[in-house]
């Protein structure tokens, strides 16, 4: 089975995971949950690139160098989840299958945080598990695209 290319997008503030209010987030640290996930997409036939970006420029330029050398993207766009057209207009642009993730339920939270700009154009969201939410959207993502692969 040909090995899938995947990119990891991670949003502002999560450099700052391990240290930032602990008590939503979680104790891992950035680096924890990106080489769990790298240890975990080898059972999947899939190559990780995990990028963090705190200005929503650089999540865009990120977003287009997706395109022709990646098959999908995992992404927790945090705080511009909820503010950004332009991330959504470039995730719509490459047209590559996305799965949105969240480490906290947002619809437990602040009603600022109930509204997603990606979640219409994902294929689904994956929503306050922690650090597992990468994971299960991870395997959402490459079984998706395994299923596209075999049809
Ligand atoms: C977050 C939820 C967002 O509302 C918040 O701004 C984040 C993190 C999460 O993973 O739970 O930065 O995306």
């Amino acid at each position: 089975m040909q090995q899938l290319q995947i990119l990891v997008l991670h949003g502002p503030n999560l450099n700052l995971l391990g240290v930032r209010e602990r008590s939503i987030y979680g104790v891992l640290t950035l680096e924890d949950i990106n080489a769990a996930l790298k240890n975990h997409s080898a059972g999947l036939h899939s190559h990780l690139e995990c990028q963090q970006h705190n200005s929503e420029g650089a999540m865009v330029e990120a977003i287009h160098k997706a395109l022709g050398t990646k098959d999908g993207i995992v992404i927790n766009a945090g705080a511009y989840t909820h503010t950004s057209v332009a991330i959504r207009d470039a995730l719509s642009g490459v047209n590559l299958p996305v799965v949105e993730v969240h480490l906290s339920n947002i619809y437990q939270r602040e009603s600022f945080r109930h509204h997603s700009y990606i979640a219409p154009i994902a294929l689904g969201q994956i929503s306050g598990f922690g650090a597992d939410s990468y994971r299960l959207g991870l395997e959402a993502l490459v079984r998706y695209l395994q299923g596209r692969q075999t049809s």
